[in-house]
């Protein structure tokens, strides 16, 4: 028997899937297919597959299982009890404690406050010197801003959780690295979140301490977890989709000019990118709790399943040229973890776009794109740094 071939992790082209994912989506149905690590895996890449398998709930997405890979190596008390890794009734509560916060309504009382962040860095960019890195001057600190204030957690704060973050998704990063950041991250949030017992203040966090006494179920470690979920997925993924729609519009002038004409094209823009990029392809990956049959082959219980998000988003049979900008797509995930923060990451990259496009008309790489350092060594795709003129 043939050994099963080693699934590829980078992409060559931040606008193109990796090509063998590609060959995966064609063969429209399973594939069995090895880890670099050698653990055995499924690939599936087709669209309804993908979908099929995210809406399943005999997949578990509980990243405490034996052998779940990627984001999770080597982080085994990260995720747990946070929702990303539960199932059923116990995801349905811990999500509902905290979707009231990242509504569409919500987040729309955020937009002033978003609007002023994205200006303060423009303001602050454009009096520097040039080049400067789009990726340190805008792209992590608008979102870090948002969700710090959103959650209370100091800005000053805000060099150290981003340094841990971003370790924690480096492939590069060894176990023990890893886990270092993980620890100092939940033992700085458990310190916040001790104080803010005492005087519980104006922001989600405070808020989650007077509900949960109210309700009688605070549980000061959960609220722990829940606020390095919302940290860590709250800035990573967005500061890399708003320095890859920052390339976007500097290797395309007339898509910034149309911009600047029309504000209103920001959403259909937003949702394109979103699904050319789909950045965080590996990260909706589960494990089968029974056996499931699925276009032909049998997934049986215990089995991963790696699901090719960004080769689906990108099958010309389901987004043909005029269904651009459908919100179909799985940049977002799909089914009952589809990712709670979409509002606000939609928000936070209209507003950045119109911005760059508005108050930078002249901007363009400060390299060629070929020198361009692409995180294809990290669990979100995106781009290390990004020298920029104007
Ligand atoms: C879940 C992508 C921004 C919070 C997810 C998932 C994806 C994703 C693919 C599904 C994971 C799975 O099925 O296992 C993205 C992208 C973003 C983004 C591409 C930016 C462009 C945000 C923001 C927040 C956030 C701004 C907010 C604070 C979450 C949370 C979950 C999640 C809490 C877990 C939901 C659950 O398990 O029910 N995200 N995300 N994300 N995301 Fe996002």
């Amino acid at each position: 028997m043939t050994a099963a071939p080693e699934l590829e992790l980078a992409r060559a082209c931040p606008y193109r899937p990796n090509a063998q994912h590609v060959r995966v989506r064609d063969a429209a149905r399973p594939v069995r297919m090895r880890l670099p690590s050698g653990m055995p895996v499924w690939a599936v890449a087709g669209h309804r597959g993908i979908r099929a398998v995210l809406a399943d709930d005999r997949f578990s997405a509980d990243r405490q299982r034996q052998g779940f890979p990627f984001a999770v190596d080597g982080q085994p008390g990260a995720f747990r009890r946070t929702m990303i890794s539960m199932d059923g009734a116990e995801h349905r509560a811990a999500r509902s404690a905290v979707a009231g916060e990242f509504t569409v309504r919500r987040v729309r009382q955020l937009r002033p406050r978003i609007d002023r962040i994205v200006h303060e860095c423009l303001d602050a960019l454009l009096a520097g010197p040039k080049p400067a890195d789009l990726v340190r001057a805008l792209a992590l600190p608008v979102p870090s801003r948002v969700i710090c204030e959103q959650l209370g957690v100091p800005y000053s704060d805000h060099d150290f959780f981003q340094t841990r973050s971003t370790t924690m998704l480096l492939r590069t990063a060894t176990a023990p690295q890893r886990l270092r950041a993980i620890d100092e991250l939940l033992a700085a949030l458990e310190t916040l979140i001790a104080e803010k017992e005492a005087a519980p203040s104006e922001d989600l966090l405070g808020r989650q301490i007077r509900k949960g006494r109210e309700d009688g179920e605070y549980r000061r470690t959960a609220l722990v977890r829940m606020a390095f979920l919302l940290l860590v997925a709250g800035h990573e993924t967005t500061a890399n989709m708003i320095s890859l729609g920052a390339l976007n519009l500097a290797e395309r002038p007339l898509l910034a000019a149309a911009l600047r004409a029309d504000p209103a094209r920001a959403p259909l823009l937003v949702e394109e990118l979103l699904r050319r990029f789909t950045i965080a392809e590996f990260i909706p990956t589960r494990v089968a709790t029974e056996d499931v049959h699925l276009d032909g082959e049998r997934i049986a219980a215990g089995e991963v399943v790696v699901l090719l998000c960004n080769a689906a988003d990108h099958d010309p049979a389901v987004f043909p040229g005029p269904r651009r900008g459908a919100r179909d797509h799985l940049a977002f995930g799909h089914g009952p973890h589809q990712c709670l923060g979409q509002q606000l990451a939609r928000t936070e990259l209209e507003i950045v776009y119109t911005a760059l496009a508005t108050r930078l008309p002249g901007l363009r790489a400060a390299v060629p794109a070929r020198r361009l350092r692409f995180k294809t060594d990290a669990e979100i795709y995106g781009i290390h740094e990004f020298p920029v003129t104007w």
